[in-house]
């Protein structure tokens, strides 16, 4: 018995295969083309290209490990959630998908909110208007492209555009659905009243199953373009966030995650919709049946590194990994990065200010400052901008008894101690550090009956790798600096209105 999760993430789509124990057996990852951004703060992709590298993903993993394909008992989604991809009367692709990280809605975000009310909105769909998601999206192609829009037939989420190649149906599952601003997140359904208020036509949308869930099985056509065998049933998966949590153990209430990607997200399960009134985190419904889930985003967390690296990192007179050498170098540096600080807005920003306009700033610069200190303060400035969401979660008692970090902060000794240091808390990380494709194979293993249910997965896979603790003196200094990052944006964000 073996189960397949799929993951159409943004930079490439990832398949990996599990075992009835949860061991990862084969997992392969093919690159998308890089998106597009054909205006500044755009951001598209080909949803065609997604279902391109999924079928050379699902090939490889069966190939490599020479698996007949009817050992594979289910398969399961997850994907970078909020982008919208629409399609006609015959299923084609009519535009580039706008995705999460395109910022063109503002216009679209101020008309939804002044028509609906900001506090009926939350009440609504548990979330404010915010730029990524996937209504205000629709909007704007509703109003800046009329000829196209009157074409479109069908909205999907990008994982699902590849639940319909491979399976030929449309189907969407509630933790992604969440997303769209158009879903009842409390009531785990579409919004009628959102559908009225905004004149979408609920035929346009995909059904709604929970994560676990069975919504179709693979079509002959399907199969005949990824080897996988015609009938194989296919499970609701995830967006990513909610996928990757059940896979890193985040199920209940009290285990909390901080990852860093391109994005950083610190992602709490809750047994309610916990709803922050000021909406600067976001509450959705989580992959696991009666539970939703609150996160903080920070849209440039891993992604403050990398455009470091790529624009002044160390050069190629080095063998070493690029990260490896000026994390190396940053760690000499004392804590608080002798006063310089990094605030990572080179993206605008989710929590906690909500701007699309916010803009990053490096504040504090010396002469003798080196490009060590900087590496420092940006590793430093990203855990300030997730610590902004533990204190959010605080104020909303949200409880936070343990912290498991993900991604490539996580990978990083030097991060996972700025973390811990930062939260001031001790720091966790698990074993199988898989991301979002693994929490789509347990769904499916769930969906297929090897687990009872996803807390039994969860509980059943994930285990404890490592723990780092807080080094006092350091949380000490931390403290103060985190003080003086908080004060940044307020004083700079007058130069960007
Ligand atoms: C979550 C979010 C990202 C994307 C990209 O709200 O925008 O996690 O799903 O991975």
């Amino acid at each position: 018995m073996r189960f397949l999760g799929i993951d159409t993430g943004t930079g490439g789509t990832r398949a990996l295969l599990i075992d009835a124990e949860g061991r990862v057996t084969t997992s392969a990852t093919i690159e998308h083309l890089p998106f597009a951004s054909p205006e500044t703060g755009w951001a598209e992709q080909d949803p065609r290209d997604w279902w391109r590298a999924a079928t050379l993903a699902i090939r490889y993993v069966i190939s490599k490990n020479d698996i007949r394909p009817e050992e594979i008992s289910a398969i399961g989604f997850s994907g970078q959630m909020h982008g919208a991809v629409l399609l006609d009367q015959h299923d084609e692709v009519l535009r580039p998908s706008i995705i999460w990280c395109d910022q063109r809605t503002s216009a679209q975000c101020v008309a939804i909110t002044e028509k609906i009310g900001a506090t009926r909105l939350i009440e609504l769909t548990c979330n404010p208007a915010l730029t990524g998601f996937t209504l205000p999206k629709m909007l704007w192609v509703r109003e800046l492209e009329p000829e196209l829009w009157r074409q479109v037939r069908t909205v999907l989420l990008p994982k699902d555009y590849v639940r319909l190649r491979l399976t030929g149906d449309k189907a969407t599952d509630v933790a992604d659905a969440s997303g769209t601003l158009l879903f009842d997140v409390a009531r785990r359904k579409w919004s009628q009243a959102m559908l009225a208020a905004t004149e979408i036509d609920e035929a346009l949308l995909p059904r709604v199953y929970e994560s676990p869930e069975i919504t179709g099985v693979v079509s002959s056509v399907g199969a005949a373009a990824t080897g996988l065998r015609a009938g194989t049933p296919v499970v609701g998966g995830g967006g990513d966030q909610a996928a990757g949590a059940v896979g890193m153990g985040i199920v209940r209430p009290g285990t909390v995650s901080a990852t860093i990607g391109t994005s950083g997200v610190v992602f709490a399960a809750s047994d309610k919709p916990a709803l922050d009134p000021k909406g600067r985190v976001h509450t959705f419904c989580h992959a696991v049946p009666g539970r939703w889930h609150v996160m903080g985003v920070t849209q440039g967390a891993g992604l403050s590194l990398r455009w470091f690296r790529d624009q002044f990192g160390a050069g190629a007179d080095d063998a070493r990994d690029p990260y490896e050498r000026l994390t190396e170098e940053a760690a000499r540096i004392p804590p608080a990065a002798n006063g310089l600080i990094w605030t990572p807005y080179l993206m605008g920003e989710r929590t906690p200010h909500l701007d699309p306009h916010a803009r990053a700033a490096l504040v504090g610069l010396t002469a003798n400052h080196t490009r060590a200190h900087v590496v420092r303060a940006i590793l430093e400035g990203v855990a300030f901008s997730l610590r902004d969401t533990f204190e959010i979660f605080s104020e909303m008692n949200v409880p936070v008894r343990e912290i498991r970090l993900g991604g490539g902060g996580a990978r990083s000794e030097l991060w996972r101690q700025i973390q811990a240091n930062v939260y001031g808390r001790e720091v966790k990380t698990v074993e199988a550090e898989e991301g979002a494709a693994y929490g789509g194979a347990l769904l499916a293993g769930v969906g297929a009956g090897a687990w009872r249910s996803v807390d039994e997965a969860s509980d059943s896979v994930v285990r404890i790798k490592s723990a780092v603790a807080p080094n006092p003196e350091a949380v000490e200094t931390l403290e103060h600096q985190y003080r003086r990052f908080r004060a940044i944006y307020p004083a700079l964000r007058p130069l960007y209105e």
